[in-house]
């Protein structure tokens, strides 16, 4: 008999849709999949030549549970020189990927049945990580006219005697939305006067097309003190696969997730963690490049978008995802159940595409696209999705 909790979980649909991706290349299909979140870039150098160190050096035996003293000093420095927030090394705990990080926060702070307000859409995993931590997703709808950001509004309306947290991702997956000091600042002064802790997914903060960003944390001390701030090597370094996170916050929450890792993980791969202090401390080149190119291919892909018809969307700040909303066909289409997942099914069925379902973000009337593969393919994908809606428009 599994768990209670285990029947609650949704599968993942990105997965789902990778397995159907990974069949139909087997059958001989050259499948264009715009549906991962994963840059197309290799680590830098500068990554790569400290994790082979690490194993030159046997550095391959247990360490100290939060991280490596010199990864967590370089995160403690990136976060006081990159984000203007600063805290010392022993309030980073370095985990296993951000998914960890964020897990991590949940499991110290949330007892069976709290309350997370989750702005919608919502990156895919979070309701289900909540729902394992023992917590109940509460669902905040936000609006396109308001570039998918939470107001002050809507959060307080998802506010109840049950809420414990917030969590935001800045800037969005799957939206690309980034949110400003100012739209920041209401929201965070109601958390610290309601006495909500603060979740703030800062994973692709580094991927940010906007001249400033700001990070929750570095609003004011009293905004540190209620935030846990998750971010990691995944995405801004191209790292998806050495599974490198980490968390920032008070000494006591680090203490509780020092604690709680101990006894689940220990503490993530020692050359993991050598490669991240090689891509913190030696790589900032190598990564304003990989920006650079997500940039041009943001400004490409915009202007392709600008000549289709059918298709509203809202230009990505940060993040490398487009955000389409589909809504102008769903009437000339037949469906039971999801209308994302139908169109989804359509363009991998018949035009060899592979795109993620509004659904799996909650909401269904759009499709989220990666561009973080090589331009002229994701410009392809386009052009199959523009003759999928003139073919259903004949
Ligand atoms: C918003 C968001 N948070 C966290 C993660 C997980 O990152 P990691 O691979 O470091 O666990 C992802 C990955 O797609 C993400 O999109």
């Amino acid at each position: 008999m599994l768990s209670k909790k285990v029947s609650q979980i949704t599968p993942s649909y990105t997965i789902g849709i990778s397995t159907k991706v990974k069949e139909l290349r087997a059958s001989g299909q050259n499948i264009i999949d715009l549906s991962i979140g994963e840059p197309d870039f290799f680590i830098p150098p500068a990554a790569t030549k400290s994790g082979i160190e690490a194993f030159e050096t046997n550095q391959t035996k247990y360490d100290v549970v939060p991280g490596l003293m010199p990864l967590r000093k370089a995160i403690a420095e990136k976060l006081y020189t990159e984000n203007n927030v600063s805290y010392l090394a022993s309030d980073i705990v370095v985990t296993s990927g951000a998914k960890h990080a964020i897990t991590n926060t949940l499991l110290a702070l949330l007892d069976q049945g709290d309350e997370v307000i989750l702005p919608v859409p919502y990156w895919t995993s979070y309701p289900e990580m909540i729902k394992i931590c023992g917590g109940v997703p509460v669902y905040a709808v936000t609006h396109a006219a308001d570039q998918f950001k939470l107001t002050l509004e809507t959060l307080k309306s998802a506010h109840t005697e049950k809420t414990k947290m917030l969590l935001i991702n800045n800037p969005s997956n799957p939206t690309g939305a980034v949110y400003s000091r100012e739209e920041l600042l209401p929201i965070v002064n109601y958390c610290i006067e309601h006495k909500i802790y603060i979740l703030s997914d800062e994973i692709y903060e580094r991927i940010c097309y906007l001249d400033t960003y700001t990070s929750i944390p570095s609003i004011s001390e009293e905004a540190k003190a209620i935030t846990v701030l998750v971010n990691g090597l995944s995405k801004s370094a191209a790292m998806t696969g050495l599974r490198i996170g980490y968390t920032a916050s008070s000494p006591e929450i680090a203490k509780a997730m020092s604690m709680i890792q101990g006894h689940l993980v220990s503490h993530p791969s020692l050359a993991s963690q050598w490669a991240a202090v090689g891509a913190l401390t030696a790589s900032k080149e190598v990564i304003d490049n990989m920006v650079d190119v997500y940039k041009e291919r943001r400004e490409a892909l915009v202007s392709q978008l600008n000549d289709m018809t059918d298709i509203s969307y809202i230009t990505p700040d940060g993040a490398f995802y487009l955000y389409l909303n589909l809504t102008a066909i769903k009437n000339v289409i037949t469906y039971e159940g999801s209308f994302s997942l139908k169109v989804c099914d359509d363009l991998l069925t018949q035009y060899d595409l592979a795109v993620v379902p509004g659904i799996a973000f909650g909401t269904d009337d759009y499709i989220r696209l990666s561009y973080a593969t090589e331009l002229s393919r994701v410009q392809e994908g386009l052009k199959r999705i523009d003759a999928y809606i003139k073919s259903l428009k004949a």
